[in-house]
C-alpha cells in the first residue's frame, strides 16, 4: 500500500492485500490565491472517495473543477492539504498528451518502462511485443513515434503505462484530442483490456457520455471548490456504444446536473 497524507510524502510499500485500489479520505487541497498576498484558493474540499478493486470509475466535472488536481494527488505527484490518500501500489498514469520519448520506437518507450520496472534485458522485448498487441499495434515496435498518427499514439502511451504492471491505472482525459470515431475504437479497447486484465481504472472527463460508456460508476464533481456533487452506477451490459439509446438517457440526466454545477457557479 502506498499512502499519501498531509503531513508526510512517505510511500510505504505493503505486500499485504488492501480491499481498495485507491481510498481518498476526506482530502482538500488548496493553492495560493493569484493576485492575493498570502491568500488561498480552496480547489478540492472534502472529497472522500474509494476506487474498489477491478473497478472502473469516471470522475466527471466542469473544466477547472479540480479533477486533475485530485488525479495527481491520487498519482502522488503533489500532497493533499489535509486528509489521506492510499493506494494499492504504484499507479501507472496516462494523459491527455501521450508523452512518449520522440528520440526512442514505439517498443523501446515501453521497454524503457519495463526496464524501470526491473524486468530482464532478455524478457523485455518479447513483453513489449505482447503489450503491442494488446493494445492492437503488432508490427509497430520499430516505428518512430512521429511515424504514428494520435491515435497509435495513445496506444503505445497505454502500453507502456500497461508496462508499469501497476494495479490502477489513472487516465486524465487521454482520448480528448482524438477524433470521435478513433476515440471511440479506444473507448472499445480500454473497456477490453479492463475486462481482461482486472485493472482498476479512475478516468477524468468532462465528456458525459464518455463518462457513462466506459464507467461502472460515474462521480461528478462540482465547481469551486470541487466536491462530490453526486455518483451513478452504471448498470449497463458490455459492449456499449455511445450511440446505445440508455447511454444516452443516462447522459441526459448527467448532463442536467452538471448544467446545474455550473449555473450555480457562474462559469461558462
Ligand atoms: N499547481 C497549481 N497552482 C495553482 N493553482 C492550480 C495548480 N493546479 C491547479 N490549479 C488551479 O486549480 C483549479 C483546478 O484545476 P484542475 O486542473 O484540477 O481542473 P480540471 O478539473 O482538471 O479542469 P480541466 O477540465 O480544464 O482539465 C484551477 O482553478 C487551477 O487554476
Ligand atoms: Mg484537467
Amino acid at each position: 500500500m502506498a499512502t499519501t497524507t498531509a503531513t508526510t510524502a512517505k510511500v510505504a510499500e505493503d505486500a499485504t492485500a488492501v480491499p481498495y485500489a485507491a481510498r481518498i479520505e476526506h482530502v482538500s487541497k488548496s493553492f495560493p490565491a493569484p493576485g492575493t498576498p498570502g491568500g488561498q484558493q480552496l480547489v478540492l474540499d472534502d472529497i472522500t472517495l474509494d476506487v474498489a478493486p477491478g473497478e472502473f470509475v469516471t470522475l466527471l466535472g466542469a473544466s477547472g473543477c479540480g479533477k486533475s488536481t485530485l488525479l495527481n494527488l491520487v498519482a502522488g505527484l503533489d500532497l493533499p492539504s489535509a486528509g489521506s490518500i492510499g493506494t494499492d501500489g504504484r499507479p501507472a498514469l496516462m494523459f491527455q498528451e501521450h508523452a512518449l520519448f520522440p528520440w526512442l520506437t514505439a517498443g523501446k518507450n515501453i521497454e524503457l518502462a519495463l526496464k524501470l520496472r526491473g524486468v530482464a534485458k532478455a524478457e523485455r522485448r518479447p513483453e513489449a511485443e505482447r503489450l503491442l498487441e494488446l493494445v492492437r499495434l503488432q508490427g509497430a515496435h520499430g516505428k518512430r513515434v512521429h511515424e504514428l498518427s494520435g491515435g497509435m499514439r495513445q496506444r503505445v502511451a497505454l502500453a507502456r503505462a500497461l508496462a508499469q504492471d501497476s494495479r490502477l491505472l489513472l487516465m486524465d482525459e487521454p482520448f480528448a484530442a482524438l477524433d470521435a470515431i478513433t476515440r471511440d475504437v479506444l473507448h472499445d479497447e480500454l473497456t477490453r483490456i479492463w475486462r481482461e486484465t482486472g485493472l482498476s481504472v479512475l478516468f477524468v472527463t468532462h465528456n458525459v457520455r464518455e463518462a457513462v460508456r466506459l464507467a461502472q460508476r460515474v462521480v461528478l464533481l462540482s465547481s469551486r471548490p470541487g466536491r462530490i456533487a453526486r455518483e451513478w452506477t452504471v448498470d449497463l451490459p458490455h459492449p456499449r456504444r455511445i450511440e446505445d439509446a440508455a447511454v444516452a438517457e443516462l447522459s441526459v440526466e448527467i448532463t442536467e446536473e452538471l448544467r446545474g454545477e455550473i449555473r450555480r457557479h457562474g462559469q461558462h
